[in-house]
């Protein structure tokens, strides 16, 4: 689902952030990236996030190359990855819920939704009970996990943590791991991106990806990239001689489209006529 491309991003003539990496990230794994820093782990996540547009190489999501996604619609790009930072970045004046409703709010979401969707984030992230406290009456850990479930209130299917434990001591960085764990079992694609030890030591079973000056060189269970079944059928058909059309396009056609549709994220494919 993630596919890195032998990216680069240089930012002047000898400084690159990352160089010629290639990795494919399958739905569901929980992932990785170690490295000091300046190894590049930020810069990764912001070529997932499409904060950077690589200097060379191409970053796949979803089966769709990011170089095509146009910028109007990166904010939804950008709702499939929830990001949790170091320093947490929430909203001072605004309470826990209000910091976690926040996406909802502007996903235009229903305050019924919205009282739910916050209510199983906070249990799940064992803070309901301090649903009123303002970000700066919290630990270190009760605000990352704060931020946690923030990241995942529009449900993204990727969830990308940049050193979350960075701030934090040993037991509150023990919670969050486990946190992460269990999100990752609960169905979210998970990549933690990391220097500390405590983290390398407890999830020392998950794959790991390690950079160095930029450079891919560790990865403990490389994937292979599986060839889009759209581009192999394309090619084959092209073989074929010419087929009547199968009733199968009809029910392309019919199909409930969904808003998160990788489609609808593309630049180049021209509309639909009469579809405005
Ligand atoms: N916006 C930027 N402009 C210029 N150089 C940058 C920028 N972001 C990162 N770098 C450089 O890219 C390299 C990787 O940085 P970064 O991705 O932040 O590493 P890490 O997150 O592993 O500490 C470093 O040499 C850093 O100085
Ligand atoms: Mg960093």
């Amino acid at each position: 689902m993630i596919v890195f491309d032998k990216v680069s991003k240089q930012f002047f003539n000898d400084t690159y952030g990352v160089k010629d990496v290639s990795f494919v990230i399958d739905s569901g794994e929980l992932i990785l990236i170690t490295g000091p820093t300046g190894s590049g782990k930020t810069t990764l996540m912001r070529l997932v996030t499409k904060e950077h547009t690589p200097t060379e190489g191409e970053v796949i999501f979803d089966d769709l190359p990011l170089s095509k996604v146009k910028p109007s619609l990166l904010p939804l790009h950008r709702r499939r990855i929830g990001v949790v930072f170091q320093d947490y970045r929430l909203l001072p004046e605004s309470n826990v819920w209000e910091n976690v409703a926040l996406p909802l709010l502007i996903a235009g979401k229903s305050s019924d939704e919205i009282e739910e969707r916050v209510t199983d984030l906070l249990k799940l992230v064992k803070l309901e009970d301090k649903f009123e406290l303002f970000p700066n009456e919290l630990s270190g850990g009760e605000a990352q996990r704060v931020s946690i479930a923030r990241a995942l209130a529009v449900a993204p299917p990727v969830l990308f943590a940049d050193e979350p434990t960075g701030n934090l001591d040993k037991e509150s960085s023990l919670a969050i791991i486990n946190l992460l764990k269990k999100i990752n079992q609960l169905g979210t694609t998970v990549l933690v991106s990391t220097h500390d030890v405590v983290v390398l030591e407890e999830m020392a079973a998950a794959r790991r990806l390690e950079l160095k000056n930029g450079e891919l060189v560790l990865d403990t269970q490389p994937k292979k990239r599986r060839v889009k079944k759209k581009e192999e059928e394309i090619e084959k058909k092209k073989d074929k001689p010419k087929q009547k059309k199968t009733p199968a396009k009809k029910v392309k056609k019919d199909a409930p489209k969904t808003k998160e549709k990788v489609e609808d994220l593309e630049e180049s494919k021209p509309k639909k006529k009469g579809k405005k």
